[in-house]
């Protein structure tokens, strides 16, 4: 119902644009307020219009986009400076502006993640307003440069990417493969924090523990962007589309699996990663290392930790969060549980 009277406040806006240059002559009334600069040269009927007529397009949208978790996830109150960026749509556009990964202030009024916050909807009142806010490569937050498109895919993952990233883990890890410096975390939370999805596609997250450079990227890397999957053809407002729920049918278009992926656990994969975690969870529990009393799957920050272990941690973590279970990266997830498991093993655990 909101929806509808959205678009019934549109289309009276337009109606009522219009009507101004007939009754103006006709009736004096006071004067309103200042309007906000127009476009030279346009009719805004005939701009306006452009999106807002008569076509489904936008309601089918909007349908898809409702039931995004963009759109129902509470976590837009997290609107302080820090949080903004990600969870607010003022909050993402302004650091896209600034170069910052931080707001001025708290957002007020925090809006969630909605179109305008994609699209440059409004900037122009034409058509072009669908092009996407924002699609380059990138400097993240951990100063690395993000660039998902290295083999070749398209650039709408970088809109993506600019949330989706890893926060910075402090202390900072310097040398993943020393057994005898030491770094002793003071937040249990230690870790890439929620959403490292674009670090484990792109292959550059997490520890290479042993720093032979055996990690491997999957096929998915660069070539592959968030929107094939999670945006692939629309199941009414299951999956695909604008939910951004991925479904088989981005998995298996022609040009891909075409036809031979039944289930996400393709080839097992999940399953693999699945029980890797849990082996190297208890493993690091052994060790001391993941917390099994005051917050257990945390961080255990009552002891200092070598460098090699805590970028195991971190490694455990930053696939945990990643939640695609090796979708999104099988190759480069596995061989990080690989490692760990095997060096956590060499200590005996
Ligand atoms: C690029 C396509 C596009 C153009 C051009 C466009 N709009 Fe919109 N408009 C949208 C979208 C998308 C929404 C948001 C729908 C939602 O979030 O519910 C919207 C929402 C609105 C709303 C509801 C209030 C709001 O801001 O969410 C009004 C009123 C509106 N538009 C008026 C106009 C007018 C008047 C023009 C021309 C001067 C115009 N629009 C041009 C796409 C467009
Ligand atoms: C402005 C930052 C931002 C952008 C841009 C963004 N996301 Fe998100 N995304 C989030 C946040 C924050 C959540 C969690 C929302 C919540 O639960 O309140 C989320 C949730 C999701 C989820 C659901 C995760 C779950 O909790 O189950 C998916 C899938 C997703 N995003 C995919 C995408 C894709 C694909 C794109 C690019 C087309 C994208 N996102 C762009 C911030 C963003
Ligand atoms: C999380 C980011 C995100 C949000 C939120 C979002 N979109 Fe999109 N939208 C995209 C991406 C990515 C594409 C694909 C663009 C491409 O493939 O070039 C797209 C494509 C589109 C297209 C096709 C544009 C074209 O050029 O043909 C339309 C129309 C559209 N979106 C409307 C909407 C509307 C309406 C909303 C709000 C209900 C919305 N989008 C919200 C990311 C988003
Ligand atoms: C760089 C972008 C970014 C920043 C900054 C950020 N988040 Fe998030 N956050 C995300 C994304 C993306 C998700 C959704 C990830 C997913 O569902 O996999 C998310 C999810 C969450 C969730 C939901 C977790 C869940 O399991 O449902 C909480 C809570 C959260 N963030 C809190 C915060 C807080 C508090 C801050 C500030 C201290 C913050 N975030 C800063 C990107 C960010
Ligand atoms: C090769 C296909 C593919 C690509 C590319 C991809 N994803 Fe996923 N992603 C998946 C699948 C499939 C799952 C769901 C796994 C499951 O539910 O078992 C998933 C899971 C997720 C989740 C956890 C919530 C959920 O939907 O289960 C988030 C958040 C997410 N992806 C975001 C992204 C972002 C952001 C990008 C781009 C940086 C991206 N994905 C790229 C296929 C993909």
């Amino acid at each position: 119902m909101k929806r509808v009277l959205t678009f019934l406040f549109a289309a009276g806006m337009m109606v009522s644009a219009a009507s101004l240059m007939f009754t103006s002559c006709t009736k004096e009334g006071p004067q309103g307020p200042a309007g906000a600069d127009g476009q030279d040269g346009q009719d805004a009927n005939a701009t306006c219009t452009q999106c807002h007529n008569f076509s489904d397009m936008i309601v089918a949208k909007i349908f898809q986009y409702d039931a995004s978790q963009h759109a129902t996830g509470s976590t837009t109150a997290r609107n302080s400076t820090d949080c903004a960026p990600c969870h607010s749509s003022q909050g993402y556009i302004e650091c896209i502006e600034t170069g910052e990964w931080v707001t001025a202030e708290a957002i007020q009024n925090p809006a969630p993640i909605n179109c305008r916050t994609c699209h440059m909807i409004h900037e122009s009142y034409t058509a072009t307003d669908w092009d996407l806010r924002w699609v380059a490569s990138f400097t993240n937050a951990l100063g690395e440069v993000t660039d998902m498109t290295t083999n070749g895919g398209d650039a709408t993952g970088n809109l993506c990417a600019r949330c989706h990233q890893s926060r910075l883990a402090e202390p900072v890890i310097t040398d993943p493969t020393s057994t005898t410096s030491t770094l002793q975390p003071t937040s249990y939370r230690y870790g890439p924090h929620h959403g490292p999805q674009s670090p484990m596609l792109a292959g550059t997250g997490g520890y290479d523990i042993n720093g032979s450079d055996a990690l491997t990227n999957s096929f998915h890397t660069g070539r592959t962007s968030c929107v094939d999957c999670h945006g692939a053809e629309a199941a009414g407002a299951t999956s695909g589309g604008h939910t951004l729920w991925a479904n088989l049918t981005g998995c298996n278009t022609p040009v891909c699996h075409d036809g031979a992926v039944t289930s996400f656990d393709y080839e097992g994969k999940q399953t693999i990663i699945e029980e890797g975690l849990i082996i190297l969870e208890h493993k690091l529990a052994l060790a001391g290392v993941v917390d099994t009393v005051a917050h257990p799957g945390y961080l255990n920050t009552s002891i200092a930790h070598t460098q090699k272990m805590l970028a195991i941690f971190y490694n455990y973590k930053f696939i945990e969060e990643d939640r695609s279970m090796g979708v999104h990266n099988f190759k480069r997830a596995n061989g990080m549980i690989e490692d760990g498991i095997a060096y956590l093993e060499s200590l005996g655990y």
